[in-house]
């Protein structure tokens, strides 16, 4: 049913869990001598938060934030914090897991936040990086898959809130979202 929607499939459900068993054990092995706080941005990194988190085998703990900084699909330029973190951030070594780094303004906001609280150390995951739209630069310590100019859904991202549980990412028909 959502498969009508999807024009085409840039990553399979193979491809990503592949990757994120590689990037599980590239953190598994640059931390092995910490305990990491890792922070998921909401909701989009659900999905991929946890294929992360079943391929560290080091001491960790979890966290959420939730963020808003875009409405259907046009960067609104502002951050509002909609769910924050309970966990203290006090010496913190810090990996914020995202669904996708567009623009860049969602991590050039949160960063410093992070280190406003405490933090010692902010790492950056994201399952998928946008180049061709950044305007906020960030430095990404860890990168699923880079992604060209299309509006992707599908393994946590979205259109208007729906497509999350596709088990891929697609690129989303443009009538879908010109109507
Ligand atoms: P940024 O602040 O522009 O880097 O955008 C980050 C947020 O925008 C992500 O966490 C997503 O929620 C959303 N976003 C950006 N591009 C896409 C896309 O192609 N599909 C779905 N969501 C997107």
């Amino acid at each position: 049913m959502l498969e009508k929607d999807i024009e085409q499939i840039l990553f399979t459900k193979e491809e990503i869990e592949n990757r994120c068993a590689e990037l599980g054990k590239q953190i598994s092995e640059d931390y092995k001598d910490k305990k990491p706080l890792i922070i998921g941005v909401l909701r989009g990194c659900v999905p991929f938060m946890e294929r992360i988190l079943e391929n560290l085998d080091i001491y960790c703990t979890v966290d959420f934030i939730k963020v808003s900084s875009y409405e259907g699909t046009n960067s609104t330029g502002t951050l509002i914090i909609k769910q924050d973190i309970t966990t203290s951030l006090v010496d913190k070594e810090i990996i914020l897991v995202e669904d996708i780094v567009d623009t860049g303004l969602t991590i050039k906001k949160l960063i410093p936040l992070l280190y406003d609280r405490g933090a010692k150390d902010v790492k950056v995951c994201t399952l998928l990086h946008k180049t061709a739209r950044e305007k906020y630069h960030n430095d990404l310590d860890y990168i699923g898959f880079f992604c060209e100019d299309h509006f992707v859904v599908g393994f946590g991202l979205d259109y208007n809130e729906y497509y999350r549980n596709l088990p891929y990412i697609g690129v989303l028909k443009k009538e879908i979202y010109n109507n």
